[in-house]
């Protein structure tokens, strides 16, 4: 258990929890007390998941502490089917969303493979502005029946330094990344106000399935993560995300750019 268990009570909502920096985050929030509901496509590895987060972290009302939606975090039912997961099996809405769903794209505008825009886009930029307005229509009536500085809200959004410093190698991808950039800086002065907190971080090289998924050269990029070395690992991420929204609701750590120490660009 962690020492500090100061997201007892709340339920967080992951996308993308299968695997690399949601499935560390999603730990991360359990082990300071959060139920979860987890989404990505591979369902087998999110049943994984939460069995081990239950074993780890007990139980909430003797119910299991994380539970599965599977599916495309990009589809509507999907995301309605997230947040009606949170209801009926915590008995309230999730007050913690972590947008953190995406993948990849090796090369620029004219080397990518456009075959893969799509997908990229849709998963990348507009699912997530999907998940934030469902979720702020919940989160705003939430906070319409109480006083929300004894009740903190959450929305992160995973972006990249590359969605804030262009990337020759991988732009496309960087484009969806400055959407997101500019979305939750706007949610952030829409939300802020009325006492919900949006939350952008922006990693640099984090190890995990991207650099398969994204189709990376692993020889050059091997070579880069070297240079760089030690590159992110998920946890590190997840542990600055977990000190963020375990914060009074008064204060709101916004926007994150977290790098290697070594990673001079971008
Ligand atoms: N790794 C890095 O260097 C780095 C740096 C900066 C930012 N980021 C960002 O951090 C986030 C997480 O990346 P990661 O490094 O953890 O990558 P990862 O290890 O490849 O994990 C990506 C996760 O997203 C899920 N996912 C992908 N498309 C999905 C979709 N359409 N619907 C639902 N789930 C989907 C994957 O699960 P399924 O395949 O099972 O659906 C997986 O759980 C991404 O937004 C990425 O852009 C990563």
């Amino acid at each position: 258990m962690h020492q500090n268990q100061s997201l007892q009570g709340r339920v967080a909502l992951v996308t993308g929890a299968s695997a690399g920096i949601g499935m560390a985050i999603a730990v991360e929030l359990a082990s300071r007390g959060a139920g979860l509901v987890l989404n990505a496509r591979r369902e087998s590895r999110l049943d994984e998941l939460a069995q081990r987060i239950s074993d780890q972290h007990g139980m909430i009302n003797g119910k299991p502490r994380a539970v599965c939606v599977p599916g495309d975090a990009s589809d509507d039912d999907t995301i309605n089917a997230m947040l009606e997961a949170a209801q009926e099996h915590f008995g309230k809405p999730a007050d913690l969303i972590v947008a953190n769903a995406g993948r990849g794209l090796n090369g620029s505008v004219m080397t990518s493979d456009t075959a893969q825009w799509e997908e990229m886009l849709r998963t990348n930029l507009l699912g997530v502005a999907k998940l934030m307005r469902r979720s702020g229509e919940q989160l705003l009536k939430l906070n319409e029946g109480r006083d929300w500085t004894k009740h903190p809200s959450d929305m992160v959004v995973l972006g990249s330094t590359v969605g804030r410093h262009i990337s020759p190698f991988s732009s496309m991808y960087g484009a969806t990344k400055f959407g997101v950039n500019s979305l939750a800086e706007a949610a952030r002065r829409e939300l802020g106000p009325k006492g919900i907190r949006v939350t952008l971080i922006e990693p640099g090289i984090v190890k995990s399935e991207f650099q398969g998924v994204a189709g990376y050269d692993p020889e050059s990029f091997g070579q880069l993560m070297e240079k760089f070395a030690p590159v992110l690992m998920p946890e590190d991420v997840a542990r600055t995300i977990g000190f963020i929204v375990a914060q009074p609701a008064g204060v709101h750590v916004c926007d994150v750019v977290i790098r290697p120490t070594r990673q001079d660009y971008p």
